[in-house]
């Protein structure tokens, strides 16, 4: 496994892998890996020739008052976990490589952008189009994954790709859970045993939602105020927004036709963890 800390390293060895006729795969990451992480390395080891996984915590995704300095970091144990994984190329810059003094550029999927986890966190999805498109063009890849975690994420990204006519396609995959349903986070380590025990209403919020679906419930308003009560019995746990909406424009729908985004963000003690899950009408 190579590790690469600089731009121009990155693209000599994207340019001797394109020469070789070689497929990439890229795996965009911020860290403190874990198994939701790792499902995203292997579809990426499976589908292309070459793997290559950034690490960097970027900070112009996070807001002035939000977890930048505190986000975990642990590139010691990262780069173990990827060796196992038999990853090819891990990319590793410093903030002043991305960013270096006087950067000016930034890009911006609009209207998408400000709504959920945009409206709470303005200028977050600003600061994680530009890194991809930035790392996109320094690896180049054929496949780039992402995961449904963050499912805003990753429609945005859909977005930026196709308005910017950019190579290369996106999978997303789906959301890695523990055994007790929790969507796996790097920002659940800030929990404390009390707090993992209430980040449960978020799961349990959307298999209620899946069964009120089930059992015929097509009313939004209906579903989300049965999701918001399980979220209110949690004495530690603070809703900021249980919205079900479209899946492309990220909308809100009165009633649920064939498929529905259920997505939520829940504030648990210091950490703001979000899950979702797609509703969908069986004929
Ligand atoms: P990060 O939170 O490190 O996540 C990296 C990728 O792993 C994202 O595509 C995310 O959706 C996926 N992921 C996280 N938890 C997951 C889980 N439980 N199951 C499946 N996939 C999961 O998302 C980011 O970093 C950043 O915004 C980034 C895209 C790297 C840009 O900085």
């Amino acid at each position: 496994m190579k590790i690469l800390k600089t731009i121009q390293e990155m693209k000599e060895v994207s340019a001797e892998l394109k020469s070789s006729g070689l497929s990439i795969g890229f795996v965009p990451t911020m860290g403190s890996l874990h198994e939701g992480h790792l499902s995203l390395v292997r579809s990426s080891r499976n589908q292309a020739d070459r793997t290559v996984v950034s690490i960097f915590v970027n900070p112009t995704q996070f807001g002035p008052g939000e977890d930048f300095k505190r986000y975990p970091r642990d590139l010691k144990k990262d780069l173990e976990i990827l060796e196992k994984e038999e990853v090819d190329f891990v990319f590793v810059p410093e903030v002043e490589e991305m960013y270096p003094d006087g950067y000016k550029t930034y890009v911006e999927v609009h209207e998408l952008q400000d709504k959920l986890c945009g409206r709470s966190r303005p200028g977050h999805f600003r600061g994680v189009c530009t890194i991809v498109l930035k790392l996109s063009h320094i690896i180049k890849p054929d496949l780039s994954f992402f995961g449904q975690k963050d499912a805003q994420q990753a429609i945005i990204l859909k977005r930026m790709v196709k308005d910017l006519d950019m190579d290369g396609e996106i999978e997303v995959l789906p959301i890695v859970r523990n055994e007790e349903g929790i969507a796996l986070s790097s920002r659940n380590e800030y929990l404390s045993p009390e707090e993992r025990k209430a980040a449960l209403c978020l799961s349990k919020s959307l298999k209620k939602a899946r069964s009120m679906i089930e059992k015929g419930e097509r009313d939004t308003e209906k579903i989300i105020r049965g999701m918001k009560e399980i979220i209110a019995e949690e004495p530690l746990a603070r809703i900021d927004y249980v919205e079900i909406v479209g899946m492309e424009e990220l909308d809100p729908l009165p009633w649920i036709e064939e498929e529905a985004l259920i997505v939520l963000a829940v504030f648990v003690g210091k950490a703001r963890l979000i899950d979702n899950t797609i509703g969908r009408i069986k004929e």
